[in-house]
């Protein structure tokens, strides 16, 4: 899958716009400015694919995306979609609108059949926060199987990364839902891509 070009199909503001369950969805979450759109480029290796920005809350709906060459009808449907997603934990837009997309989020990985994994990305040097952990327990109680990622590797020390990692191993040990190994990942200088498309690819096809 990511030997050939992804595109965009679809922006969903709303649960009522999401298009019909048909192929897995792979979604990608995250507190606002994790590095959720900046995974999806490095992973399909088209920057400028998912929008990016310095500003937290620049996704602002469920996004898919799909390998090119399907025609979507019901007989050549994508082999699977990635879904990128607002972030939550952003305080600086109107509270309004970090609501409606903080509940956008929470209903789609709580109640979407075709959901496949979750990659919960979590920055390097923050760790896991209590809004994450609200997300690891919602998706725990919704049987929702999910890997955490720690993003910006490169922002931090060999060593800290190590000790984040081993701090993280324990919180994520009482996590029932949670893949019991970590991805680390730089976007930035393409780390821990190539292990993450195969986990990506090895989910689609289980
Ligand atoms: P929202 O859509 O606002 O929730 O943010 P997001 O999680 O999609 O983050 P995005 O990919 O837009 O990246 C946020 C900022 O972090 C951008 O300025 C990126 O350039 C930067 N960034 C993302 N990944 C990395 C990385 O691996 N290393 C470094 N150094 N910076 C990164
Ligand atoms: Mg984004």
């Amino acid at each position: 899958i990511f030997h050939r070009p992804w595109i965009f199909i679809r922006g969903v503001p709303a649960m009522k716009f999401l298009p019909p369950e048909g192929p897995p969805e792979i979604a990608f979450a995250g507190r606002s400015n994790v590095g959720k759109s900046s995974l999806i480029n490095a992973l399909v290796g088209q920057n400028g694919l998912a929008r990016t920005s310095n500003t937290p809350g620049r996704t602002q709906e469920l996004n898919y995306f799909v390998p090119d060459g399907y025609s979507g009808a019901a007989d050549d449907l994508p082999p699977c979609a990635l879904v990128d997603m607002p972030g939550y934990g952003y305080a600086e837009a109107p509270k309004a609108q970090v609501d409606a997309w903080t509940a956008l989020v929470f209903d789609y990985l709580r109640g979407r059949s075709t959901l496949k994994r979750v990659y919960v990305l979590i920055d390097s040097r923050h760790g896991i926060k209590k809004n994450d952990e609200d997300v690891l327990k919602l998706l725990d109680k919704a049987a929702v199987s999910y890997q955490i990622v720690l993003t910006k590797a490169d922002k931090i020390k060999p060593p800290a990364l190590e000790k984040l990692k081993v701090e993280t191993l324990a919180k994520i040990a009482k996590h029932p839902a949670a893949y019991p190994e970590l991805l680390a990942t730089s976007s930035e200088k393409s780390e821990g891509i190539d292990t993450m498309r195969e986990a990506i690819s090895k989910a689609v096809n289980t």
